[in-house]
């Protein structure tokens, strides 16, 4: 255990300068005006480590009101520190803390998020190691795209903070995919691991499930599955397989969910990339569109993310296209579908896999993290 928290901890301080050539170029082809965010790129993160006391302190001894969330392995405490800045503190909870799978997943998010710095993704302001494990972030006044999107106690996002969101994490996710120092594949991408600040800017969170995959590898076998049931790309689901199209199907699930603000799975079991794909296809768009909006939107915005989500949930990985690509028919000025055709006994999948009604019927939603968290 030792080892492994130290190997964490090496990986932290070895915070070099990261490339960001292919995160330039992308941006390059794009309007200035909408990457501008992307300026203060080559900043070092810096995280502190905390003493126990400065944290039990700021959440007033760690109490149940102070409980903003529960996920597969620990609870999201709010608090406040003495100069006044309001942080979030995740603590690895105690069931947890002997199983050392979930000590490993714990201390593989300080390493990952040590390492990044992006406008759209959660910076780790620090770490305390002291009486158990416990990561401290910034707070998130607004929470997750999950709860805003889902609270009907809440008015109904507007368009333009759907289209905020949408790119922003579009943004953050081509960061780690293309701008960091060594490739990241989150892995659970989905709403409840977006957080929002207080103006909507949306912040990709969240690192347990994080991998690092050396460069030269193209895919990675990973077993256990793990992930959440409505995200999960078909390669992984059937093959454990993971690289960066796996997150790529998961963000095409989360754009359809800002769209039509559906959950990914609904009650009857249905996946909300099976319901929207035939709309897709069809061009049907006007059943797509969340009833919310009205026709609050602008329709090139919605084209063009419409069209972005139905490339991103490919059943079939190869055609699915790359963050950058993704970003690139996000800002375009038309939809070019004669460049993403495919050929139609790819369409479906049946070339590399099954469709996705028999994975439905296979997956036994149990080993999954629950979409409730
Ligand atoms: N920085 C934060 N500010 C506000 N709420 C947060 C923050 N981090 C996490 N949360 C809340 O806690 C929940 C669980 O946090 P998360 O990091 O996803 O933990 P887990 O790995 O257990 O899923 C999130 O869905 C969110 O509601
Ligand atoms: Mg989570």
């Amino acid at each position: 255990m030792k080892f492994m928290r130290s190997t964490s901890l090496k990986r932290l301080f070895s915070i070099k300068r990261r490339r960001f050539d292919e995160e330039m170029a992308v941006m390059g082809r794009c309007d200035s005006s909408k990457v501008s965010d992307f300026q203060d790129f080559f900043q070092k993160p810096t995280w502190k480590c905390f003493s126990f006391d400065e944290i039990f302190e700021a959440t007033d001894g760690f109490i149940a009101e102070n409980v903003v969330g529960r996920g597969g392995y620990a609870e999201v405490y709010r608090g406040k520190l003495r100069t006044g800045e309001a942080i979030a503190v995740k603590r690895l909870t105690k069931a947890c803390a002997d199983d050392e799978r979930k000590e490993k997943e714990f201390l593989t998010e300080i390493g990952t998020m040590g390492h990044v710095c992006h406008p759209n993704v959660s910076s780790l302001l620090g770490c305390c190691l002291d009486n158990g494990l416990y990561l401290i972030f910034q707070f998130s006044v607004r929470g997750s795209v999950a709860s805003v999107l889902h609270d009907d106690k809440l008015p109904p996002i507007d368009w333009k903070t759907r289209y905020k969101i949408a790119v922003g994490t579009a943004k953050g996710l081509h960061y780690l995919h293309k701008g960091c120092q060594r490739r990241i594949i989150h892995r659970d991408i989905k709403a409840p691991n977006i957080l929002l600040t207080d103006d909507f800017e949306p912040q990709i969170s969240d690192f347990g499930l994080a991998k690092w995959l050396p460069s030269q590898w193209t895919h990675h076998s990973i077993v256990p599955i793990e992930g959440t049931f409505g995200y999960l790309a078909p390669e992984y689901f059937m093959h454990g397989i993971v690289d960066e199209k796996t997150d790529v199907f998961a963000f095409g699930v989360f754009v359809l969910e800002i769209i039509s603000g559906r959950k990914p799975v609904y009650e009857t079991h249905q996946c909300l990339h099976s319901w929207a794909r035939p709309l897709l296809n069809q061009g049907d768009l006007d059943k797509l569109i969340d009833p919310k909006l009205a026709d609050k939107f602008d329709a090139v915005q919605m084209r063009n993310l419409a069209f972005a989500a139905s490339l991103c949930i490919r059943v079939s990985a190869a055609w699915r296209p790359t963050m950058s690509e993704v970003l690139e028919v996000i800002f375009g000025d038309c939809v070019d579908e004669e460049r993403w055709k495919m050929p139609e006994e790819e369409e479906d999948g049946r070339g590399e896999f099954w469709g996705f009604e028999d994975l439905e019927s296979e997956c036994d939603s149990s080993i999954f993290t629950e979409l409730s968290e």
